[in-house]
């Protein structure tokens, strides 16, 4: 087995923001969450695992139940790993931004779709989504930059959709000015956490015109590729490319998820990529209440499943942290 090196926990499946290309605000979580008790045993157990591995806290919005995200935090932190967060920086008070410096992942990536705050403010559900996420970037790079030895890195994130392709360089050019480290892209994927059989969102806002999209990334590309803000490797273009000419076939095996990652469900299940119950009829590989990570990891139901992974060519958006390693060099 190759040692993972990154586990996912989902601690939260509720949202304070109301998106369009993404559901999870219509959740809300079970009462037999995992506690954050049992959190921090996968936490020992993924550790004795490998040692160096990054553990990305995640949610729908991670930080929307502080206490326990700040608890895992440093958890982490006296474990000697490193973690990261994705997070819409929606609402965060002074304290929580002192807290996400002091306490919080080593790595805080905040999504802003656009420098209009119209595109942003659409795609996010609410008007002051825009100005509150700004406001928040600015502060955590501004307290970051004044506390000494900090440890934090702070990036920027966008989806790329139909409505802010066009704008891409100016929204870099932008994002530069924010004093953060890089700029990352993800490009549209199917609704996440759907609740209606049909996507809307996505349908409406998938390129129509697919050779203008495609054009529009690769003079992106060519402008951006020496400058270490832009986080936009070679092959991020080329899956880019190929899931817009064809999204529903990958075509091309680039994924790696099944070696590379662990993925700790609400309630303890333990997938290995963010779509695998749908090539496992439904099934995950087994629950951290029932069997220890390692031993769930080297079952035959892991093995099996790693076979089809290992071949899967599906479109399921592939997202960036299941790429292959070499390929996101
Ligand atoms: C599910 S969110 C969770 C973290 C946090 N709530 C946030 O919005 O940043 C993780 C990332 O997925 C992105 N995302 C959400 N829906 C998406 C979709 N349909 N296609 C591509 N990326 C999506 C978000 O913009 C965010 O950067
Ligand atoms: S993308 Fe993030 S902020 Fe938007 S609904 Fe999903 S989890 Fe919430
Ligand atoms: S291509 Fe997608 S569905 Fe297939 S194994 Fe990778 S992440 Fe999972």
């Amino acid at each position: 087995m190759r040692v993972p090196r990154y586990l996912y926990i989902t601690i939260t499946r509720e949202c304070n923001l109301r998106c369009q290309m993404c559901h999870f605000w219509t959740y809300r979580d079970p009462e037999d969450k995992l506690t954050v008790k049992e959190i921090k045993e996968v936490i020992d157990q993924f550790s004795n695992i490998n040692p160096q591995g990054i553990i990305i806290i995640s949610g729908a919005e991670p930080t929307i139940h502080q206490n326990n995200f700040f608890e895992i935090c440093k958890y982490i932190r006296s474990k000697g790993l490193k973690s990261a967060c994705v997070t819409n920086g929606y609402d965060f008070t002074d304290e929580t931004i002192k807290r996400l410096i002091e306490e919080g992942p080593t790595y805080i990536t905040l999504s802003l779709d656009s420098h209009i705050p119209e595109i942003h403010n659409r795609l996010r559900g609410k008007n002051d989504a825009f100005d509150k996420t700004l406001d928040s970037i600015k502060r955590l790079v501004s307290l970051n930059k004044q506390t000494k030895n900090s440890q934090t890195e702070i990036t920027v994130i966008s989806i790329i959709f139909d409505e802010n392709i066009a704008y891409l360089p100016e929204y870099i050019e932008f994002v530069r000015s924010l004093d953060v480290i890089g700029v990352l892209f993800q490009i549209i994927n199917p609704t996440f956490a759907k609740v209606s059989k049909e996507d809307k969102f996505f349908s409406e806002h998938f390129f129509k015109n697919k050779s203008e999209a495609i054009s529009i990334l690769e003079s992106v590309y060519n402008k951006y590729k020496e400058d270490p803000f832009v986080l936009l490797k070679r092959s991020d273009i080329e899956w880019f490319k190929n899931y817009i000419n064809n999204p529903d076939f990958i075509g091309e095996s680039v994924c790696d998820s099944h070696n590379k990652n662990i993925f700790l469900e609400l309630c303890g299940d333990i997938v290995l990529c963010a779509h695998m119950r749908n090539l496992n009829n439904g099934l995950a590989i087994g629950n951290v209440r029932q069997d220890k990570l390692i031993n769930i990891l080297n079952s035959e139901a892991a093995k099996k499943i790693k076979a089809i992974m290992e071949k899967c060519h599906r479109n399921c958006g592939l997202l960036a942290c299941h790429k292959r390693e070499e390929q996101t060099n």
